[in-house]
C-alpha cells in the first residue's frame, strides 16, 4: 500500500532505515532496507527531514513493536514537499515563539491530543441535548443590544443603524426561542475584549447555552451536573489515549459524578474567610476565592444567589432575599475556576426593565426582549459553558489558550 504523511522522525544505521510518519491518523514507522530499494529510493530518504510531506509504498506487516502495532516494509519513497528547517524542533521552546508558529505547532502530538478532546468535548455537548430532547437554535453574531455588560464589547460600525456589537451571549435570543420551542441551547463563538491576560481569558472563545423553560434555578443546577458529568464521562471513555499523551491524572475527572455540592455565596464568604480570603459580602469571587473554595470538593461545586450588584441585569430576584438573584456559577476543581454561568431569568416585566435602567443599558434595544414578559410570561433558566475552560480542565493544561486552535488574546491577533 501508499501511505501519505509527514515525516515525524528518521534515523539511519547505513544499512537499513527507520521513517516514522504520522497522517493525522497516527504513526506508521516504514523501514527501508538499502539493499532491497533503488539507490534513489535511498537517496530521497536521505535528505527527508523533519515535516517533509512523503508517500511511501510499501508492504504492511503487523509488528508489536511499532508505534500503532503495524510497520511498512518500504519499497518506494516519493518526497512530496520538502521542509527545510522546520522551526519547531523536538527541543524546547518558549511559549511566544510556539503561539507564534502557532499554524506549524498544531502538528505536535502533544496538540493533537488537544484537538481531539476538544472535539470529543463539542461532540458530547451537541449528544447531550439531542439525546435529551433540546433544538439548536442559531442565535447572531452581530447584536443590536450588549447581552452581558458594557464593559468588554467589541463594537463595529453597523450601515446607517449605528453600533452592532459582536455577541457575548447568545442568551437572550434564546430565551425568545425556549418560548417557541420549550427546551433549546445555542453553541457558537462569543466575543469579549477583555483587558486581563489571565489564563482564563480569551477574547474569542466558544460557548454553548441552553435556556429551559418552566426550569427554576434548582432545575437548572440539576441539569448542569449531569451535563459536566457526561460531558466529562465522555472524554474518559472516548479519549483515554489522548489524556495518557498529555498524562493527565485522571483521577480526579473519574470523581466528577452528580450530585454536585452547593454553597451559597453568603456561605462560601464565610468559608473563604475562615480559609484566610479578605472578600467581604457583596464582591464577586476572584480567581484565586474560587481556587480555594473548590479546593474544599472532591468534585465541581456550585455558589449560588450572588449579590445582584455584580451579576448581569437579567438574573431573577431572590424572592428571600432582595439583594441577592436566583443564579449559580459552576467551579471546577484544580484550580480551573468558572467553567459555567447559570440563573433563572427575571420573568416580571418591570422588575427587568427597572434592572436594565439601573445597570445605564438602553432600555430602546430591549424592548424586543421584554415583550417575552409582556407575552405569556414564565419561569425559565439557563446557563452558559465554557468550551475552552472545560478542554483545558479535562486536559489538565495550565492555560485556556491551548485549548483552542488559533487562540484570540489582547496581544495575539495572528496567525
Ligand atoms: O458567566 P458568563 O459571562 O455567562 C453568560 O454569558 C451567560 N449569558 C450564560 C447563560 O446563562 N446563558 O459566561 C459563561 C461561561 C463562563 O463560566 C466561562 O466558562 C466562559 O463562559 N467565559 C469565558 N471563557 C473564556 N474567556 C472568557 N473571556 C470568558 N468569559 C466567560
Ligand atoms: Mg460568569
Amino acid at each position: 500500500m501508499t501511505v501519505r504523511g509527514w515525516v515525524a522522525t528518521t534515523r539511519s544505521s547505513g544499512k537499513i532505515a527507520f521513517l516514522v510518519m504520522r497522517d493525522g491518523s497516527g504513526l506508521l514507522q516504514c523501514v527501508i532496507s538499502k539493499k532491497d530499494v533503488a539507490p534513489g529510493v535511498w537517496e530521497a530518504f536521505q535528505s527527508l527531514t523533519q515535516e517533509a510531506s512523503v508517500a511511501v509504498t510499501g508492504a504492511v506487516r503487523a509488528d508489536a513493536r511499532a508505534p500503532g502495532g503495524y510497520e511498512l516494509l518500504a519499497t518506494d519513497l516519493v518526497l512530496l514537499g520538502a521542509s527545510p528547517e522546520f522551526p519547531i524542533s523536538p527541543k524546547e521552546h518558549g511559549t511566544t515563539f510556539l503561539f507564534e508558529h502557532r499554524h506549524l505547532w498544531l502538528r505536535s502530538r502533544r496538540q493533537v491530543a488537544i484537538a481531539r478532546v476538544r472535539h470529543e468535548v463539542v461532540q458530547a455537548i451537541r449528544d447531550f441535548f439531542h439525546q435529551r430532547g433540546f433544538t439548536l437554535v442559531d442565535t447572531p453574531i452581530l447584536t443590536g443590544a450588549i447581552g452581558e455588560e458594557a464593559g468588554n464589547l467589541f463594537a463595529t460600525d453597523y450601515f446607517d443603524l449605528g453600533k452592532a456589537y459582536l455577541a457575548q451571549t447568545g442568551q437572550l435570543y434564546v430565551e425568545a426561542a425556549a418560548a417557541a420551542l420549550g427546551k433549546v441551547y445555542c453553541f457558537g463563538p462569543t466575543f469579549r475584549a477583555e483587558k486581563s491576560k489571565t489564563r482564563r481569558h480569551l477574547t474569542e472563545f466558544w460557548m454553548v447555552e441552553p435556556e429551559v423553560a418552566f426550569n427554576d434555578s434548582n432545575d437548572n443546577m440539576r441539569l448542569q451536573e449531569e451535563f459536566v458529568s457526561y460531558v466529562v464521562g465522555r472524554a474518559l471513555d472516548a479519549r483515554r489515549a489522548e489524556l495518557r499523551e498529555l498524562e493527565r491524572d485522571t483521577s480526579p475527572l473519574e470523581r466528577v459524578q452528580a450530585p454536585f455540592p452547593r454553597i451559597s455565596y453568603s456561605d462560601a464568604v464565610a468559608r473563604l474567610n475562615a480559609l484566610g480570603s479578605d472578600i467581604r459580602w457583596g464582591s464577586d469571587l476572584g480567581g484565586d476565592d474560587e481556587t480555594l473554595l473548590a479546593k474544599e470538593y472532591d468534585r465541581p461545586v456550585f455558589v449560588f444567589n450572588y449579590p445582584r450588584e455584580v451579576k448581569a441585569f437579567y438574573m431573577k430576584e431572590n424572592p428571600d432575599d432582595p439583594r441577592t438573584v436566583l443564579n449559580n456559577d459552576c467551579l471546577a476543581p484544580e484550580g480551573y475556576g468558572e467553567i459555567i454561568g447559570g440563573s433563572q431569568r427575571e420573568d416580571d416585566h418591570d422588575r427587568l426593565l427597572a434592572r436594565i435602567e439601573a445597570q445605564g443599558l438602553d432600555p430602546a434595544s430591549y424592548g424586543w426582549y421584554l415583550d417575552l414578559r409582556k407575552y405569556g410570561t414564565f419561569v425559565h433558566s439557563g446557563f452558559g459553558l465554557g468550551v475552552e475552560r472545560t478542554v483545558a480542565w479535562i486536559c489538565g493544561i495550565p492555560h485556556i489558550r491551548e485549548a483552542i486552535a488559533f487562540p484570540r488574546q489582547i496581544h495575539r491577533l495572528h496567525p
